[in-house]
């Protein structure tokens, strides 16, 4: 016998708009993402579209990338525009100190990602240099990439091939102030946003938001004194928060025994998901801070950085930040869109780290081998909840227990699509129960179910380059309609999504 849930999805008291740019991606100049993940060069044997891998490219348009973060990350605030335009051979050759100390030749910048996100589809958000730069660096950058004027930085645009400016979405004044940023302390970095803020001016008529570099998992503080410092500055302010298997064990760990991708039982299933789900109080307490501040919530909390960090993959640089993906990921992936779908209120924006070939990535390559990993699929079956309505919904179920421990086993989401649908997503994370979830929809009608499953036979399942559909959505039978609700059967460790009509 199987274990019984009951999911109450509100339909009569719809909640907010989910952002598209919930399902952002972020990439950093990290290991393989931006030079082979990404860009191969116009001469690489590798089918390209002007230096853009095909494969990859055509493979970000299927889930509809709502938006991309460049170029770091830690690398941001090292990063300075001027080294990456103009012909490419001419270009300044640096060095990557934060990811490997390898060399950086600057073949990838600012026209190359603006081009980039035009092709994808995305939206544009563009990471500024505060820990090395100064406001001026900032500001001409903002001026090089949006105006329309014959300034000498936009000639200077029109010289290196681009006559109308680019639409910068979004501009964040530095990464991770409080460490590799810069390692500030909140008072400072207030001071330095608020007088860099001051000369930052996208061209009249973009809709450039400006992003605050804020704390980190569970730092209120940060996040306190930035929103009271300027509150009335800023669009949006930022939180990272990593899930690592060692911060979730019963003994918590430390970033030096991570936990391997691949090779756990369930003693580190069980952590991942623990660490993982803190999310939903993170959001939760650091909102409750921002309201003291903004009760209108004119700011968003974006969480521009999320996702799984373990152990790099054996063998490969660890400055890179390998690492392989399975069906755990794509569990940790599901629960943590389904939160953000909950606080979307304040949250208007979540960007997975990182995008292609590190750390909980979408997409692997291997020279011109590319694979599509299980965090993939779930983006491609979330993917019309991108600016869908959100209904509250509540679930009352089993637990999943491991070791005395306990966190509920499903977790879920609903809205209603652009199309006029109901989306459901559910995940089970119990790796050994099946759940039967009945599912009330108040103040709607299901005339007809369809959907789809991911789920693997281990809990460590994933794709290679040798299998590389091992871990591949399937048509979802489990559903039916039942006396006006949903009895949805889900298996242990799957993820559902369901679209109602
Ligand atoms: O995503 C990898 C790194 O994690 C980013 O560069 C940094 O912002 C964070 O610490």
């Amino acid at each position: 016998w199987g274990q019984e849930a009951t999911v109450t999805i509100n339909a009569a008291q719809p909640g907010p708009i989910l952002a598209p740019e919930i399902q952002g991606q972020f990439a950093e100049h990290l290991g393989r993402l931006i030079y082979e993940g990404i860009w191969v060069g116009e001469k690489s044997a590798i089918p390209n579209v002007r230096g853009y891998r095909k494969d990859v490219l055509e493979a970000l348009k299927a889930i509809r990338v709502p938006l991309i973060r460049w170029p770091g990350g830690c690398f941001a605030d090292e990063y300075h525009w001027r080294d990456g335009i103009g012909p490419r051979h001419k270009r300044p050759v640096g060095v990557n100190t934060n990811w490997g100390g390898v060399e950086e030749n600057n073949a990838f910048g600012t026209h190359e990602f603006m081009e980039y996100a035009e092709l994808v589809g995305a939206k544009t958000y563009v990471n500024g240099n505060i820990g090395t730069g100064s406001a001026r660096e900032m500001a001409d950058w903002v001026e090089y990439m949006t105006s329309p004027s014959n300034s000498t930085l936009a000639q200077l645009r029109r010289a290196n091939g681009r006559d109308k400016p680019w639409t910068l979405d979004w501009f964040a004044i530095g990464n991770e102030t409080w460490g590799c940023g810069g390692n500030m302390r909140p008072e400072y970095y207030t001071d330095q946003l608020r007088q860099i803020r001051t000369f930052i001016k996208p061209a009249p008529g973009q809709p450039t938001k400006i992003i605050a570099s804020g704390g980190n998992s569970d730092d209120l503080k940060w996040t306190d004194v930035v929103m009271a410092g300027s509150a009335n500055m800023i669009d949006a302010i930022s939180l990272h928060h990593y899930a690592l298997p060692s911060f979730g064990r019963a003994t918590r760990g430390t970033w030096k025994d991570k936990g391997s991708a691949t090779d756990f039982g369930e003693s580190d299933w069980f952590a991942l998901m623990v660490t993982a789900t803190q999310m939903d109080d993170l959001l939760t307490r650091h909102s409750a801070v921002m309201d003291k501040h903004d009760p209108k919530k004119k700011v968003a909390l974006i969480v521009d950085e999320w996702g799984n960090w373990f152990d790099p993959t054996p063998g490969t640089n660890p400055g890179f930040l390998e690492q392989q993906n399975t069906l755990r990921d794509a569990v940790t992936a599901a629960v943590n869109l389904n939160i953000f779908h909950k606080h979307a209120g304040r949250v208007r924006m979540a960007n997975i780290a990182q995008m292609v070939n590190v750390l909980q990535a979408l997409i692997l390559t291997d020279g011109p081998k590319m694979l599509l990993t299980p965090t993939y699929h779930v983006f491609d079956m979330y993917k019309d909840f991108q600016g869908a309505t959100q209904f509250p919904v509540t679930v009352a179920g089993p637990k999943y227990t491991y070791a005395e421990r306990s966190l509920p086993a499903i977790s879920a989401s609903s809205a209603r699509a652009k199309d006029g649908s109901i989306l459901v997503a559910l995940t089970n994370i119990d790796p050994n129960n099946t759940v039967t979830a009945t599912v009330t929809l108040e103040g709607a009608a299901a005339a007809t179910i369809s959907g789809r499953i991911l789920t693997a036979p281990a809990m460590n399942s994933h794709n290679s380059f040798g299998q590389a559909d091992a871990v591949k959505p399937a048509a979802f039978t489990g559903a039916r309609i039942q006396g006006g609700a949903l009895s949805v059967t889900l298996p242990a460790k799957s993820v559902v999504v369901l679209t109602v009509r």
